[in-house]
């Protein structure tokens, strides 16, 4: 079995890693439910020492850096320069001085034994080539019992938000091969049985999937909507390749279902499914 995440971290340090890092107050709105969901499952709380797996722009890690309060720390890993580049600014304009950013690649890191209460993670395990090697080698990192907490996708047919726009725009882009189900990808972690196979050959224990289904708000307004389909989702890649006329009636499709999707208070929202995995270190 191999552990080389090089495809990943070029694609999180190229173009998609700069939108993500241009729309972190978006895509913080945009999981708000997951973050909430995750703490609650991990049981943050005052004094903890907290790991955030992948935390890009450094929301969840903020969020919990509140619940710990100066009297515990968070420490988070991401692969992306220019989304530890923005969450140190925000950790700075916050004035937290319990959060450490750390640019790396979670599966090589050297964490220290026994350096942390809590594992978290929003939307940020699903992208190891190997991850039964990565989680195998964050269990000694925790505490005896330490607890942890992945958001992670179900399957795109449950998850709107991500496909309404593609199965519309499609017809009219060259769309990537689509991933295998076990390939480093957002929907990597959606199998159950893949989850709890990775989590127990790495040492873990009391592993329990407990559904999240919520309305996703893509973000604030219409053009936090369309900004996010065309730079960030899964069409990003596809209408960065296309020009002319396709490229027209495909944005001319995703505002319909943009609009489609438009509730009373001008929000576009659509239907996102996800995992709370928890478990607890051996
Ligand atoms: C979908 S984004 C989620 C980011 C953030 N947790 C959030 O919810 O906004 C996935 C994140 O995983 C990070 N990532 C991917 N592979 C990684 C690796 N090998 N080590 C650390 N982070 C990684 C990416 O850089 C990216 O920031």
């Amino acid at each position: 079995m191999t552990n080389n995440n090089t495809g990943q971290i070029e694609f999180w340090n190229g173009d998609h890693g700069l939108a993500w890092a241009r729309h972190a107050d978006t895509v913080d709105v945009m999981f708000s439910d997951i973050t909430d969901a995750v703490l609650v499952a991990a049981e943050v709380g005052v004094g903890d020492r907290v790991l955030d797996l992948g935390c890009g722009n450094g929301g969840t890690t903020l969020a919990a850096a509140e619940r710990v309060t100066a009297i515990g720390t968070v420490t988070a890993v991401d692969v992306s320069g220019p989304m530890i580049d923005r969450a140190h600014e925000r950790a700075d304009a916050a004035n937290l001085v319990n959060v450490t950013f750390l640019l790396s690649d979670a599966a090589v890191y050297p964490f220290a034994e026994q350096s942390f209460d809590k594992l978290i993670s929003r939307l940020g395990a699903m992208f190891f080539d190997n991850p039964a090697a990565v989680f195998a080698r964050l269990g000694p990192a925790l505490a005896p019992g330490g607890r942890v907490a992945l958001g992670v996708w179900r399957g795109p047919r449950e998850n709107l938000w991500a496909m309404e726009p593609v199965a519309a725009a499609k017809p009219f882009l060259e769309m990537p091969p689509r991933p295998g189900p076990e390939d480093p990808g957002p929907f990597s972690f959606a199998d159950p049985d893949r989850v709890r196979r990775v989590l127990v050959g790495s040492g873990w224990q009391s592993i329990e999937l407990t559904p999240l289904d919520f309305q996703l708000p893509l973000g604030r307004t219409m053009e936090d909507a369309l900004a996010f389909v065309l730079e960030m989702g899964p069409l990003s890649t596809p209408l960065g390749e296309v020009t002319g006329e396709n490229r027209t009636r495909a944005i001319d499709a995703i505002n319909r279902v943009l609009e489609d999707n438009t509730c009373d208070d001008g929000i576009v929202r659509l239907a996102g499914a996800c995992w709370i995995v928890t478990a607890q270190a051996g």
